[in-house]
Formats: structure tokens, C-alpha cells, sequence
């Protein structure tokens, strides 16, 4: 895991850079509003998650691979209306303004679009905390003895994560942007998009304890025209 002082480094550094790439991509490349064919994109795919047939949109361009090299915390590099879905697993809460990134995702989606977003789940890590169950955390990223080194290590990541995701702040962030339909679904097994969200998305998910899921995933609709 790279440094927080390396990655500060890294965003003052490529930020410029990656603001110029994302107003060129946004403004000569990416699919336009008047569009007909399936626009589908996925934010963060990290090192070992790209996915073929979607606009992969990712910071990282040294050990990840991404179409779109851009800092999603300055916006989304697409026009409005020009995008049918979009998948988030464990990116949103990296970033600094979850509202705006909510009315971004909102104002780049289609009527009709719909996403599957979602992290660490908060709700899970608090009732397993209050049971007393260790066993659910992992030793990611530091290894801690005590559950409540666990818990932290879980919520902040070394402060890689700037907030907790529970059902109910992602559905007020969701409604706040204007979503609608929104519905919390089981990772790997469960979406209401199947066309959109298909096998090859759900196989990027990963979960060893099903019953109490360690990532919190909705899919919401913004409403048709
Ligand atoms: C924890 S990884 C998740 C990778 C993958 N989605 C998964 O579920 O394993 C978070 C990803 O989000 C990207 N990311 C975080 N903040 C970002 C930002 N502001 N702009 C663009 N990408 C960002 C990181 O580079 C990284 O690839």
C-alpha cells in the first residue's frame, strides 16, 4: 500500500495533468449524449479489475490499467446525460466530497442509468464489533490484536478512507442526488440489472461471510425523463 504522504505527493503532482486529460477526454472523446449505443463505466478498477466492454476510469495509471486517467474527486470526465450505468466497488470512500461525486454520477447517467456503488459496510463492522466477533475483521492492512484495531483497521484503512458507509447515509446520499429506487443487494449474487450489472461484474466481488456482508452495495435509478 502506497504512503498517504506518497499519495498527497502523487494527486499535487498529477493533478494538473490529469485535470487537462479528463477536460480533453470529456470534450473530444467520450460518448456523446445524443448517443445509441450502451455506455457503461467503471470508476476505480484498481490494479486487477478492469473490465472489458467498459470505460474504466482510474487515478492510478502505474500499476493499474484504465481507458481514463482522471481524479474523480474533480468531477466525472463525461458529458451529461451520456451514460447508461455505472459500477463503484470500494472507491467512494476514498473521496472527499460524496454528495458531489453522487450529483456527478447523477448528472452523466442517462434517465433511466442506473449504478451499483458501494465499500466497506459500516452497519456490518459496528454489529460484529458489538458481538464481539474478531474473527470478521481481517488483518488488512495492519496487523492488530485487538477487535478494536480490527475495527479500525476495517473503517479507516490507514486513513485511505474518509468515511463509513452505512444504508442509510448511501441512501440519503442517493436520494440527495435525485436517484430513485434504491435498494440495497448482496454482493456477487444479487442485482436488479442483470443486463448491466452482468456475471462478469459480479466476479469482481469478492465476500467470505455472506450472512454478514463485508461491503455495503446499492443500485439506484435515475428516474426516466
Ligand atoms: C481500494 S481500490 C478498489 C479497486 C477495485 N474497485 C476493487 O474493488 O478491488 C480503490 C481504487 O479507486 C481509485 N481511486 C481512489 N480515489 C480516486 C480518485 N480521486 N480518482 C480516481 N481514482 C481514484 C484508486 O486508484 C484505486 O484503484
Amino acid at each position: 500500500m502506497i504512503s498517504r504522504r506518497a499519495k498527497a505527493l502523487f494527486y499535487s503532482l498529477a493533478g494538473p495533468l490529469m485535470r487537462v486529460n479528463a477536460a480533453l477526454y470529456r470534450n473530444l472523446r467520450a460518448p456523446s449524449t445524443a448517443g445509441k449505443e450502451i455506455v457503461r463505466i467503471h470508476l476505480g478498477p484498481g490494479q486487477r479489475n478492469y473490465l472489458q466492454g467498459w470505460i474504466n476510469v482510474d487515478a492510478n495509471m502505474f500499476t493499474g490499467k484504465c481507458d481514463v486517467w482522471a481524479d474523480m474527486s474533480q468531477g466525472l470526465p463525461f458529458r451529461d446525460a451520456s451514460v447508461d450505468a455505472i459500477y463503484s466497488h470500494h472507491v467512494i470512500e476514498h473521496l472527499p466530497d460524496l454528495p458531489g461525486h453522487f450529483a456527478e454520477m447523477h448528472r452523466v447517467l442517462k434517465p433511466g442509468g442506473v449504478i451499483r456503488a458501494g465499500g466497506p459496510n459500516g452497519d456490518a463492522a459496528m454489529r460484529e464489533y458489538l458481538a464481539g466477533n474478531s474473527a470478521w475483521f481481517s488483518d488488512f492492512p495492519d496487523q492488530r490484536s485487538s477487535i478494536g484495531g480490527r475495527l479500525e483497521n476495517f473503517i479507516f484503512c490507514r486513513r485511505e478512507h474518509l468515511t463509513i458507509l452505512t444504508p442509510s447515509y448511501l441512501r440519503e446520499l442517493a436520494e440527495g442526488a435525485g436517484f430513485t429506487g434504491i435498494e440495497t443487494v448482496q454482493p456477487i449474487t444479487e442485482t436488479h440489472h442483470p443486463s448491466l450489472f452482468d456475471s462478469a461484474v459480479l466476479a469482481l466481488e469478492w465476500e467470505s461471510t455472506p450472512d454478514s456482508p463485508h461491503t455495503l452495495l446499492i443500485e439506484a435509478r435515475k428516474p426516466a425523463a
